[in-house]
């Protein structure tokens, strides 16, 4: 398969700006450069256009920040991601702040009956405007993805909900609103949290997550928001919080990820160079794809 990669930066979904150099930041650590020496054929398709809103559309006075700059990124990457699909590539997403996960899956659910999702992430991102604490979408876009939200916002590309409570796992959980803890509860969503991962070891939770996507799904998109990881190892992230998953553990789960063969398309998002360490995050998360692509066998 060919990779396709396709920047996002998008920093509207959050109230700290700089998210929106993570696809440079991706591309200056030497992604394409890597994924070339894994021997992938790489189709650069560049950043997609954000529209920068005038100061005086970025609140609207409702619990959605810059909604409307949101819907039309994510509309945009959602026909993108679907060209991919289309053309049998494997879309690869550089973030942005992780809203664009509602345009990478509205791109790629509808080729699958049974789209799983990896939501590797301190956070559930379950929220909705009704619970949000912070009114910012990147809170939100997996409760979307399930069919919670704005009308508008649901039904990018035209069809919702986008994927089944049953065929997401949640890794990595730290950070869940009560709002998001109920959204869990009232719809059986898998979730391995930090107390998980230190009780059975990364290896069982990434052992039973495969086994459970595999037994359900037909293609699984791995969502990567870099706060899933511990702080000390990827500090340049917006909503940094304590007792993160280690960067030992990530390249054992993308390793397994590899050796599965489940995950069809993926994204790298929430890595702010401006909060960073010399770009210590992004060279992370490119070492992350290179285990998820299959360094190791190399
Ligand atoms: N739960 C908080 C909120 O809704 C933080 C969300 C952080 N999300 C993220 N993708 N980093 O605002
Ligand atoms: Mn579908
Ligand atoms: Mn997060
Ligand atoms: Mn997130």
């Amino acid at each position: 398969t060919n990779i396709s990669i396709i920047g996002v930066p998008m920093d509207l979904g959050q109230s700290r700006r700089g998210v929106d150099m993570g696809p440079s930041a991706l591309r200056y650590a030497g992604a394409i450069e890597k994924l070339e020496e894994l021997d992938f054929q790489i189709i650069d398709l560049g950043d997609i256009p954000i529209n920068r809103p005038a100061q005086s559309d970025l609140n609207d006075g409702s619990n959605l920040k810059n909604l409307k700059q949101v819907i039309e990124a994510n509309q945009q990457l959602g026909d993108m991601v679907d060209q991919e699909v289309k053309k049998g590539n494997f879309p690869l997403i550089f973030g942005g702040d992780h809203s664009i996960a509602i345009g990478s899956l509205a791109g790629v659910s509808k080729h699958y009956e049974n789209l799983g999702v990896i939501w590797y992430d301190a956070h559930g991102d379950l929220n909705s405007e009704e619970t949000s604490p912070s009114g910012n979408i990147h809170g939100m876009p997996l409760a979307v993805s399930l069919g919670i939200g704005h009308d508008n916002l649901i039904n990018i590309s035209n069809y919702t909900p986008k994927v089944k409570p049953e065929n997401i796992v949640i890794i990595g959980a730290r950070s869940l609103d009560p709002g998001e803890r109920a959204v869990i509860r009232d719809k059986g969503i898998k979730v391995f949290t930090m107390h998980e991962i230190d009780r059975m070891g990364m290896s069982q939770v990434m052992e039973e997550s495969i086994d459970y996507l595999k037994e359900r799904t037909d293609g699984v998109h791995l969502s990567l928001d870099l706060d899933g990881i511990d702080p000390s190892e990827a500090p340049g992230v917006g909503t940094p919080v304590l007792g993160g998953i280690t960067y030992r553990e990530s390249h054992l789960a993308m390793e397994m990820l590899e050796e599965s063969g489940i995950i069809t398309s993926a994204e790298f998002v929430e890595i702010n160079p401006i909060l960073d360490e010399k770009n210590k995050t992004a060279t992370v998360a490119v070492a992350l794809m290179g285990s998820l692509f299959g360094e190791k066998l190399k």
